[in-house]
């Protein structure tokens, strides 16, 4: 893409789209926010976003939309079967994946437990880059575990590693040997890899990964729902692509990989999801299996407009202009909050900006969850909804013991084309002053645990007063400022 530069030498992103529809936001006084902690157990998942300022939850689903995406829903064919829109939708899908199958489901772990029912069973081990939550959660639920082979360099969060996300190979080959391919149904690689901040894997690791599954005879399964951002970075940092396209890479990538699966959510600002491969064997395994849970296979659980936003989604993926949106404004971010010092995961990736609550509430124990009550800090100091990736998101082990996450994130999601850059320098103002006093946010305990994906229902209360004293220092410093 080209760059454009600032007479000022200033550097910061420029959008190249401009905003017709536009959508009121509320910031609710701080005596509100912290009644609305209280309601929603201290979780940012139960949160109204009627008390919701800037909403960095996640950028599943909360993308915006172009004007030919809701243009394109008003011609949506309905009907059960054999629906126009599913046609369209198939051509993107060669276009732009280059897989000539695809079955629809209505949004990617849909797609996660699908693959899991057909391929996973008591026994199987899953070795991966890393985990997603819903993947983690539908392998072991159908009897599997998983096993996570990243490089050490992927867990250092001051770094400048340009493919964190990469799969170590060594390791993957001695787990392969260990285990034995028979009790291996497939290996799984996640684009942009999302529980570690964003990060991408290179072309060159996809090939390798790619070169073991064949002398191994295992399947080789891509999670695609960030591949757009992930081909972006490979375009930036891969030096053999750094004169190639969006399109090339993408399908570079999608062609090493057996089966393809996707949360239209992210990958096409929409919703929904699908499996998409080449292999009419795999098409065979998988399909009978989309009526069951999903729908018919020309609509697995979709409105046909959604199907209609995520063709023309899935075009757009390939247009620079629209991905690099992103990640410009998610590296600017980092690299302000770099310059105070705040400890945030880099190099920038994907998806959002990651503190590291690990350095930031050094002084809380994992036991009380500093992830968490970082969420709830920030959100009670500005109205700014992010989310705990840490060890509230870790599941128990079989024995109901807590397994602590490799590192304690707070994601401030950016989706795409949504925010202002003068919103971004409200985060980092905010961000900013809460880690000045971050020594007054305090731990989290569990009042309600659910037992699968505690995360989106559980609730949780502060093991003391530290909430309301630090409102009482936020009203001193910023008096009747909202
Ligand atoms: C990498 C990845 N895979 C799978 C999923 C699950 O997709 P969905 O939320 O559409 O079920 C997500 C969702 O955020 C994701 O980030």
């Amino acid at each position: 893409m080209q760059e454009i530069k600032f007479y000022s030498g200033e550097n910061i992103p420029l959008e190249l789209h401009k905003t017709r529809i536009v959508q009121k936001l509320h910031l609710v006084p701080i005596e509100r926010r912290l009644e609305a902690l209280y309601e929603g157990g201290f979780n940012t998942f139960q949160l109204s976003t009627k008390d919701v300022f800037l909403d960095m939850l996640t950028d599943s689903g909360t993308n915006a939309m172009s004007d030919n995406q809701l243009a394109a829903m008003m011609q949506a064919d309905d009907a059960y079967a054999g629906s126009q829109s599913f046609v369209r939708l198939q051509k993107a899908v060669v276009d732009v994946l280059g897989k000539q199958y695809l079955l629809p489901v209505h949004q990617g772990r849909a797609a996660e437990n699908i693959i899991s029912v057909a391929y996973v069973k008591k026994g199987s081990l899953v070795p991966m880059n890393y985990h997603f939550t819903t993947a983690m959660a539908h392998i072991t639920d159908k009897g599997g575990q998983i096993v996570e082979l990243l490089y050490d360099e992927a867990y250092v969060v001051n770094s400048s590693h340009p493919f964190k996300g990469n799969m170590n190979i060594e390791k993957l080959e001695e787990v392969i040997r260990y285990h034995t391919p028979k009790n291996i149904p497939f290996i799984r690689m996640e684009a942009s890899t999302n529980l570690i901040g964003g990060q991408p894997f290179s072309v060159q690791n996809l090939r390798d990964v790619r070169t073991l599954a064949d002398k191994y005879g295992i399947r080789l399964v891509l999670d695609c729902s960030l591949i757009g951002e992930n081909a972006y970075l490979v375009l930036q940092r891969e030096d053999e692509f750094k004169n190639s396209d969006m399109g090339t890479v993408i399908k570079t990538m999608t062609d090493l990989a057996d089966l393809c699966y996707f949360s239209a959510r992210k990958l096409s600002s929409s919703r929904g999801g699908g499996i998409a491969t080449n292999s009419e064997e795999i098409l065979k395994e998988l399909e009978a299996l989309v009526p069951l849970y999903e729908g018919f296979l020309t609509y697995g659980g979709m409105s046909v407009r959604e199907i209609e936003a995520m063709s023309v989604g899935l075009y757009e993926t390939l247009d620079e202009t629209v991905i690099s949106q992103s990640p410009g404004f998610i590296k600017y971010l980092v690299e302000e909050l770099d310059k105070k010092g705040i400890p945030v995961i880099k190099p920038a990736g994907v998806l959002g900006a990651h503190l590291d609550a690990m350095q930031i509430c050094a002084h809380i124990p994992q036991s009380q969850y500093p992830a968490g009550a970082l969420a709830a800090a920030l959100f009670l100091i500005s109205g700014i909804r992010g989310m705990e990736r840490g060890s509230i998101s870790n599941q128990r082990d079989e024995y109901g013991n807590e397994t602590y996450a490799d590192m304690e994130l707070l994601r401030l999601a950016v989706p795409r084309r949504v925010f202002t850059l003068s919103q971004i320098k409200f985060v980092e103002d905010r961000v900013n002053w809460l880690y000045d006093n971050r020594e007054m946010i305090g731990g989290l305990k569990f009042t309600y645990e659910p037992p699968v994906l505690r995360f989106f229902m559980g609730k949780l209360e502060p093991v003391n007063d530290w909430p309301q004293k630090l409102m009482a220092k936020f009203k001193e410093d910023f008096g009747e400022s909202l």
